[in-house]
């Protein structure tokens, strides 16, 4: 085995009230994709962030290239070679693609013609270089593109060309899947087994167990900031590495009761929006938990926005409980009693520089005031209830959710629209980037709202989950209803083929 390029000594850091990281070490070899793995708050993002000069240990030792070395800044680390992807994306919406990637090392303009004093800049160089490596990780968007413009799977693939614009000897990627589709995956995890192959140290970080099999060479696994061992990731088995990661072994991942079907709640017909999705129909009924698949970008979760007021709704009709509605914002849907958990949870789910207890209690401030004043009291029980319900692991709820793992700032948006009692649940991919413990534990809260009359509609892109957890799937592909499936009628081929656009073979009840 080559010697490693990276290695971390008895990393501790401490924030106020936590200790994030107790002792960890690591070590990555050139030449080799290292998972490491752990729950929500393990402290993989705080790692990372050691590594990478953003944050500078409480204690301990980290040595890159045979030498201890101590970053000052994020641009320390960058300059020497470890290049990141965090998990969070830290892109200007407002800058196109190409400024977005060179950001902070700008090809500088050569010919005379195209330099001028204040703007040493070559602009055609730096498009045309950030045409080359967008091409190179498959992607044909325009980098003259404004970065708001792009989807989320889009988003990503950018930050990645991003960190590969710089030479990296190492590459860190945090979750870097968790918004891309099974196809967008692929693809990425092709890229990343060629950046290996030409030498490139890769520190890969995911929820997924099969990706991480199919990817990575070796593991680490940290569970409550303590360093827990490491491996041959093709000598692991998938109960072990659990059993290391939660200290249990857990329980079933998918545990749907059966529940009693009741009477419509909402029906869609003929949905629309101009140029993104048409026609789109749909029933779901008190009881059952309604499916969307489709890849990214086959317009379920604009569906959902423009279905509950987010977004203007061309055309369609929407009846709730018997009665024709038409919402202009979200908050006339929230007070019919549809609650919405957003995919995005940074820009829509939660406010991050706000309490972990006040963003849970949000949607419900006027049920919890009293002429006015808020009884804290009620709101502390109702925060400490909902966060105890979805294991939110944090310092105490006092405290803001931007101070929380990425996982767990997931679960306070889903604790904030549970807590608010609705009679419709629209979860735009409940369990993205939440670890399979806490999946486990959401998957059945799901199913027992449901069992208790709850409506769900549950878009999600995992068709493990979809399969394991839905009565019926409407699949969508490109704006449209490509099939729908009743759960007796389950295949993964069938949903799968949908989903990418073809015909069923058979013909089914297609409408
Ligand atoms: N800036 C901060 N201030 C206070 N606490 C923090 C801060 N950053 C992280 N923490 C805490 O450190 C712990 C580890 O968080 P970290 O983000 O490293 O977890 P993670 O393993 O990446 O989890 P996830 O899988 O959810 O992304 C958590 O308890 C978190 O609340
Ligand atoms: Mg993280």
């Amino acid at each position: 085995m080559n010697e490693p390029i990276l290695t971390l000594h008895d990393i501790s850091m401490y924030f106020p009230g936590i200790k994030a990281l107790d002792g960890v070490k690591l070590a990555v070899r050139p030449g080799e994709v290292h998972a490491l793995i752990g729950e929500n708050g393990a402290g993989k993002s705080t790692l990372v962030k050691i590594m990478t000069g953003v944050y500078r240990p409480t204690e301990g030792v980290i040595n890159y290239l045979g030498e201890d070395v101590s970053f000052k800044s994020p641009q320390d680390a960058q300059r020497v070679g470890i290049a990141v992807i965090h998990q969070e994306t830290s892109m200007f919406g407002d800058l196109t693609v190409a400024e977005n990637i060179f950001m902070g090392h700008m090809p500088r303009a050569r010919q005379a013609r195209e330099r001028t004093l204040f703007n040493p800049v070559s602009w055609t160089g730096m498009y045309g270089r950030a045409k080359a490596l967008l091409a190179r990780l498959g992607m044909t968007i325009d980098p003259r593109t404004l970065v708001k413009d792009l989807s989320t799977a889009e988003r990503h693939l950018v930050e990645i060309a991003k960190a590969l614009s710089r030479e990296a000897k190492v590459l860190i990627m945090d979750e870097p899947t968790s918004a891309l589709t099974i196809r967008e995956t692929e693809e990425l995890l092709v890229l990343v087994r060629k950046l290996r192959d030409e030498g490139v140290a890769i520190v890969f970080i995911s929820h997924k167990f099969e990706e991480l099999f199919e990817i990575a060479d070796r593991y680490t696994v940290l569970r409550d900031g303590r360093y827990i061992g490491e491996g041959s990731m093709k000598d692991a088995k998938e109960g072990e590495l659990v059993k290391m990661m939660v200290g249990r072994s857990i329980d079933q991942l998918f545990p749907k009761a059966e529940a009693e079907i009741g009477e419509v709640a909402l029906r869609a017909t003929g949905l629309s929006q101009s140029g993104v999705f048409r026609d789109v129909g749909f029933e779901v009924r008190k009881g059952e938990i309604l499916g969307f698949f489709g890849l990214v970008g086959a317009g379920r979760s604009e569906v959902m926005r423009a279905l509950i007021g987010v977004d203007r709704l061309d055309g369609g009709e929407i009846e709730l409980g018997g009665e024709t509605v038409r919402f202009r914002n979200p908050g006339e849907s929230m007070r019919k009693g549809i609650a919405y958990v957003p995919e995005d949870r940074q820009g829509q789910g939660a406010v991050l520089t706000m309490s972990i207890a006040n963003n849970i209690t949000l949607p419900q401030i006027d049920g919890l005031s009293n002429r006015g004043f808020l009884d804290a009291g009620k709101e502390r029980s109702v925060a400490e209830e909902y966060a105890r319900m979805l294991e939110v692991k944090a310092a105490g709820i006092q405290y803001d959710v931007q101070t929380l793992s990425g996982g767990n700032q997931q679960k306070v948006v889903l604790a904030k629209w549970l807590a608010s009692n609705p009679s419709i649940l629209i979860l735009d991919e409940p369990t993205k980037g939440i670890d399979v413990a806490t999946k486990s534990a959401v998957h059945a809260i799901v199913s027992e709202l449901a069992r208790q009359g709850l409506a769900v509609i549950m878009v999600s892109s995992e068709l493990p989950e979809i399969i394991g957890m839905t009565d019926r799937v409407v699949v969508m592909h490109e704006g449209v209803v490509s099939d729908r499936f009743e759960r007796k009628d389950y295949h993964e081929e069938d949903i799968m083929r949908a989903a990418m656009g073809s015909e069923r073979v058979a013909a089914g009840e297609k409408r």
